[in-house]
């Protein structure tokens, strides 16, 4: 079964070790996380964009992540991430996601409360988390575009008052990680980090995880982010695993040949995401 990932979390939070939230684009790469976190005895939440629920269904997706879920018989969450849409966000909730996360983060902070409180006002009584964002993520995710000079780090204050006001299960403040992959290193603002994590007792979201340096995730589990999100470097290795097999064999078309080879990189990389946040073995 899919549950809900607020337990899951504060459990995360509270043991210092954190749960990878992996973008999934396709059935079958919900079957190749699965098996990831089945091997390891990982717990693991599944996580689709809005653009992903508008190609595959939410109904669909739903019913796919439970069959897995229950396959592999490890503790799975369904989220709904970066989604500014509550209609979006209802659907996903009637389909079974378990998890939502509200995204008003590019409204002033008034507004980010009563569009947050608009969701938690329909998902607690349901069980399902909720999770929003303050400051500003950069970088490209899906629809959602944000340049480098816009990028806004969160306030501590703010996120304080944020979650008092709100009640909102987790938060995402933007701490200096980016979505996709950078150009440099990215800038981990962990002195505001742990000012965040001090004054805010629910467990905190890494936002940007691809790209970012596996000891600077590990500090940033450590200082109380509990859920680290990665889209990007998973979906680069099995499409670059399937453009390779295309490069290498241009004459073979059996699916069941380059499904193989992304399977494979994709189970690759997301053990490696697992082993970095230290979730295996903790279901
Ligand atoms: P990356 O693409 O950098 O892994 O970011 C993922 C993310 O934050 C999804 O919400
Ligand atoms: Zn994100
Ligand atoms: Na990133």
């Amino acid at each position: 079964a899919l549950i809900s990932t607020t337990p899951m979390l504060e459990k995360a939070r509270a043991d210092k070790h954190g749960i990878v939230a992996f973008n999934v684009h396709s059935f079958d790469s919900i079957f190749w996380v699965l098996e990831a976190a089945s091997d390891l005895k990982s717990p693991v939440i599944l996580q689709t964009t809005v653009g992903t629920v508008k190609s595959l269904g939410a109904k669909n997706i739903a019913e796919v992540a439970k069959t897995a879920s229950d396959h592999y018989g490890i503790p799975t969450g369904l989220h709904l991430d970066h989604c500014t849409d509550f209609e979006v966000i209802k659907e996903a909730i009637r389909a079974g996601y378990t998890s939502v996360m509200i995204d008003a983060s590019m409204h002033p902070f008034e507004e980010n409360v009563s569009r947050t409180n608009e969701v938690i006002k329909l998902a607690k009584s349901l069980g399902v988390n909720v999770e929003a964002e303050l400051g500003k993520v950069g970088g490209v995710e899906d629809d959602i575009v944000v340049s480098e000079e816009d990028a806004e780090k969160a306030i501590p204050l703010e996120c304080k008052q944020f979650v008092e006001v709100t009640g909102v299960s987790t938060l995402a403040p933007a701490i200096g990680t980016a979505h996709g992959i950078y150009k440099g290193k990215p800038n981990i603002d962990f002195e505001r980090i742990s000012e965040i994590a001090n004054l805010v007792n629910v467990p905190l979201v890494l936002h940007g995880g691809s790209a970012v340096p596996d000891e600077d995730v590990r500090r940033c589990v450590s200082l109380g982010m509990a859920k680290v999100n990665v889209s990007t470097e998973l979906k680069n290795a099995y499409s670059i695993a399937i453009r390779e097999h295309f490069e290498k064999n241009p004459e073979s078309l059996d699916p069941r040949a380059y499904l193989q080879k992304a399977k494979d990189a994709a189970i690759e990389m997301a053990k490696s995401k697992i082993r970095m946040v230290g979730s295996e073995n903790k279901v």
